[in-house]
């Protein structure tokens, strides 16, 4: 079957929301819809497909922990914009979660995308063995948790000064869970040392890219084409790739992470094409914007 990057976005659109418990308290059950239905790229869950296709999966087997993982990234935009974090007042085109409902309600709704993805990584998909779900759930807490996702948040709430630790930073706070969404692919699969290690150079090295991509759009969006407030960074006197290495700097950075992901995605499979598209998308934001 010839899948597309915009038929795989609407099967997960119509998961989605499917996978909030029913009995969840009421506010929270709204303010989690109103986060997850807000829109955004599907990312995460994209890569995890494309991934399974790339190593000839059904990745409609998969759709439960593609939106696990849209579950958690939604917990971690919501609790990264709170007050007490980036103070944002504008998400994916819309008020923050907690300009909505309030801060309380808002850290419970992100405490809950975050509990129930775990229930989700346990439980789905149905078929497969309780090991590799036990994996599964070994590899989220693992990435998202107090050595990943979290120590990134941690770093840009101290605010880095060295480049190592803006590399660093940009690995733990966003690269960690793009990487997780491509070696899940490679767990479920049961794949081969050699494919397995094909996801993980692509998952480490696009990660590293799209953050320096979200801080040169930080920097060159308005708030309507991001859907989320400029030039926050450099407000709140933050290192990023744009302060640090300039639009050029950042371009050469960008260009020698897209060229190590290349190299190493020679299979000219369904999935490669999926894939590299997906990284195109990225780039071409960037692109058609210094060209403007
Ligand atoms: C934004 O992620 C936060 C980062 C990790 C840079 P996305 O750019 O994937 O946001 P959505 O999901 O499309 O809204
Ligand atoms: C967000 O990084 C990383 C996580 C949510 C873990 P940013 O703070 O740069 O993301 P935006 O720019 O607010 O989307
Ligand atoms: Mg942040
Ligand atoms: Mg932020
Ligand atoms: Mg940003």
């Amino acid at each position: 079957m010839d899948y597309t990057l915009k038929f795989l976005k609407e099967r997960i659109e119509e998961k989605l929301l499917e996978l909030i418990p029913e009995n969840s308290a009421p506010e929270i059950k709204e303010a989690m819809k109103y986060s997850l239905a807000a829109g955004g790229k599907r990312l995460r869950p994209l890569l995890l497909l494309s991934s399974l296709i790339y190593l000839n999966k059904n990745p409609l087997n998969f759709l439960e922990p593609a939106c696990g993982l849209e579950f958690i990234h939604t917990y971690s935009l919501i609790h990264d914009d709170l007050p007490s974090m980036d103070n944002d007042t504008l998400r994916r085109g819309m008020p923050t979660c907690h300009i909505k409902f309030g801060e309380a309600i808002a850290i419970l709704a992100g405490d809950s995308l975050l509990t129930h993805s775990f229930y989700i990584f346990s439980k789905y998909p149905e078929n497969l063995s309780s090991e590799i779900k036990r994996r599964a759930v070994e590899m989220v807490s693992k990435a998202i948790g107090p050595e990943g996702l979290v120590a990134g948040q941690v770093m840009d709430l101290k605010k880095v000064e060295k480049e190592e630790d803006l590399i660093l930073m940009h690995s733990l706070k966003t690269g960690k869970l793009i990487k997780l969404s491509c070696q899940l692919a490679g767990l479920y699969s049961e794949a081969r040392e050699e494919e397995f290690q094909v996801l993980n150079n692509f998952g480490e090295n696009f990660g590293i890219l799209f953050q320096i991509v979200d801080d040169l759009l930080d920097e060159l969006c308005t708030a309507e084409e991001m859907g989320k407030s400029p030039g926050k960074d450099k407000a709140q006197g933050k290192l990023t790739a744009y302060s640090l290495w300039g639009i050029e700097g950042s371009l050469k950075k960008i260009e020698d992470l897209k060229e190590k992901i290349f190299q190493k995605l020679s299979k000219n499979n369904e999935g490669s094409q999926l894939l590299m598209e997906i990284v195109q998308k990225t780039l071409s934001k960037v692109y058609d914007k210094i060209k403007k």
